[in-house]
């Protein structure tokens, strides 16, 4: 995570209630001030800090995050609002095992300020998206969607707020997808 962390509550949560069946070996942040830790802290997760202002490039940084995460033993990375690129680097580790929450009904709306450019194009609906995440930003699989009626009177943040109500709901859901697909199954 990268950010205050709702989402990274979400699957915690879903998880304490039984909606998904995942454990959560560490947390990850790019932002030694990000909401996200306080939450980790809350629940006793790990906090692994990975401030990317330490490398130059992103390959670097997502070295780091492959060593740190060989120590945790994991299945698969979750990216609850990661504001980073990601490169061939990390995802060759987890071939189909990175899983991404997008703020925008995909393929409308990649990369960068999803919200915004949602607002500023006018359309009438917009929506969240969780996906399988591959090199090209934003166009992996989709795995789940949610939509939303984007209202005249909307700004970034009240849009926002809806989007992330609905990304709440729907986060835990992709991410079993996702392990259903990369586990063999259909
Ligand atoms: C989420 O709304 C997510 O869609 C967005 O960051 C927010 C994090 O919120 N992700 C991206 O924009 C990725 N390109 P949170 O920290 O409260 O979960």
């Amino acid at each position: 995570a990268s950010g205050k962390g709702s989402n990274f509550q979400a699957i915690i949560l879903d998880i304490i209630n039984g909606r998904l069946d995942a454990e959560i070996k560490c947390l990850i942040v790019n932002n030694p001030n990000c909401g996200a830790i306080k939450i980790a802290k809350q629940y006793s997760i790990p906090i692994e800090i990975v401030d990317h202002k330490n490398h130059n490039d992103r390959e670097s940084l997502d070295r780091e995050i492959i060593n740190i995460l060989g120590e945790y033993n994991i299945e698969a990375i979750v990216m609850a609002g990661w504001m980073r690129i990601v490169t061939s680097k990390l995802l060759n580790n987890y071939p189909g095992r990175v899983v991404n929450l997008h703020p925008s009904l995909l393929p409308s709306f990649k990369g960068n300020k999803a919200i915004k450019q949602a607002i500023e194009s006018k359309v009438k609906i917009t929506g969240c998206s969780v996906h399988i995440v591959k090199e090209e930003v934003d166009s992996g699989e989709i795995l789940i969607q949610a939509a939303i009626e984007v209202n005249q009177e909307d700004n970034e943040s009240t849009l926002q707020a809806r989007i992330q109500e609905q990304e709440h709901k729907i986060i835990s859901t992709g991410i079993a997808l996702a392990a259903i697909k990369w586990r063999g199954g259909k």
